[in-house]
């Protein structure tokens, strides 16, 4: 009787102490080994942007970027803001249109809300969902046209 229980509370436990092991520590000094998008749930990846953009989301989009993301992902979206350099973290250059190209929306929403790698904070606590959305356009948008 005590076998399937031990079982069973391996399987739960396994995933836990993985993640644990796959969030680097000193975020400073050592790369992310994965690429996480991995861990991003399927649910999640498969979701579809409900937000239509409009002037007005995307300059408040634009605006929360400037607060929360451009020192690490660059005020043009190439990665090179300057806590990114500091602590040389590897972000991918967002005006490559090949950069999210292998990334859904719902997987780029899930990253901004919950944050990547131990090395990202997320957004979940200080935007609301159809910010997170709006950023998901923008990140996209450094691409297409010169900001
Ligand atoms: C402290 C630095 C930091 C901040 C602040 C930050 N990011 Fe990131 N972000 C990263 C790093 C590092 C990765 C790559 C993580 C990995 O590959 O494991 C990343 C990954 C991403 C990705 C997935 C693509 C990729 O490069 O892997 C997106 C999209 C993204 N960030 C958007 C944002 C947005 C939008 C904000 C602001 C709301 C933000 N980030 C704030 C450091 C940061």
């Amino acid at each position: 009787m005590l076998m399937p229980l031990f079982v069973l509370s391996a399987l739960l436990l396994f995933p836990l102490s993985l993640q644990q092991l796959a969030a680097p520590a000193p975020s400073s000094t050592i790369p992310s080994a994965a690429p996480s998008t991995s861990t991003i749930p399927a649910e999640a990846a498969s979701m579809v942007n409900p937000v239509k953009p409009t002037t007005e989301s995307q300059a408040y989009a634009r605006k929360m970027y400037g607060y929360d993301c451009a020192m690490c992902h660059g005020d043009k979206g190439d990665g090179k803001g300057d806590l990114a350099v500091e602590q040389k973290l590897t972000t991918k250059n967002f005006t490559d249109p090949a950069a999210l190209k292998a990334m859904t929306d719902g997987q780029i929403f899930y990253v901004i809300k919950n944050g990547e790698g131990g090395q990202m904070p997320g957004e979940a606590d200080r935007a609301k969902t159809n910010d997170i959305w709006n950023m998901v356009i923008l990140v996209r948008s450094f691409a297409k046209k010169p900001m």
